[in-house]
């Protein structure tokens, strides 16, 4: 508790890559976590909105309670049978559209990522993909390629020609605006010419690539019936 944040960040800069960003001009030293706050050295509460990504809160008893019997029975790959992993399937499913039948086990979101977006390029053989403007996918290479907040960033190395861009329905910073008369139909105009142009020149799309609230390109919530139409 009584380390310096001076020392912490030599200590960080002589052990990790310079790569790690450290967020805030003066960076905090968070000492705990629980629910939704963060806690400080200097005894400050903070209301976490963006630790990467919460969903349960920090410190929960009952996921952590699980987490810890599970692992002291037994912890293992998807090659042998037990129980729990068709326990567990059977649940998780019964959250989703029924359509959604199946289940894939990965430990992060770019493997997922990854995964999906070679399941749409063996089934359509195509790897022409299309993406929301400024979204991030994944630190994968292949998802460094699919998201336009790296590859157009600083140090990225611009747009592959198989990536398409939607731009974002942002009917408030976008080109236009939620005070325009049909402005959510001319995003969609947008994406339906990029798609039109795609098959035009004898290729097909993979697929589509979108966060249902777009989270990089700023917290912007999908205007209704935009991904129907
Ligand atoms: C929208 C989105 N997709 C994918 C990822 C990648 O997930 P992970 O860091 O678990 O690989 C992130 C991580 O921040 C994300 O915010």
């Amino acid at each position: 508790k009584n380390e310096k944040v001076e020392d912490l960040i030599l200590k960080r800069n002589s052990l990790l890559s310079k790569s790690f960003s450290i967020s805030y001009k003066k960076p905090l030293h968070m000492l705990e976590a629980k629910n939704q706050y963060f806690y400080d050295d200097k005894g400050r509460e903070y209301l976490d909105c963006v630790n990467n990504i919460s969903h349960v809160g920090h410190s929960h008893p009952k996921i952590h309670t699980a987490m810890i019997e599970q692992n002291l029975k037994l912890n293992t790959n998807t090659r042998y049978l037990y129980k729990i992993m068709n326990e567990y399937s059977e649940k998780l499913l019964s959250k989703f559209p029924k359509k959604l039948d199946t289940v894939f086990f990965v430990c992060t979101g770019s493997e997922a990522n990854d995964l999906a977006y070679r399941i749409a390029k063996n089934y359509t053989n195509s790897k022409d993909v299309l993406v929301m403007d400024n979204a991030y996918h994944g630190h994968t290479n292949t998802l460094i390629n699919l998201s336009p907040y790296k590859f157009k960033s600083k140090g990225g190395l611009g747009k592959k020609n198989y990536v398409h861009i939607a731009a974002m329905p942002d009917g408030l910073r976008g080109k236009w605006k939620s005070s325009e008369k049909n402005w959510v139909k001319k995003y969609i105009y947008q994406v339906k010419s990029t798609v039109e142009e795609i098959y035009k020149n004898n290729k097909t799309l993979s697929c589509f690539f979108v966060e249902s609230i777009l989270g990089c390109g700023g917290q912007i919530v999908l205007p209704p019936k935009y991904l129907k139409e």
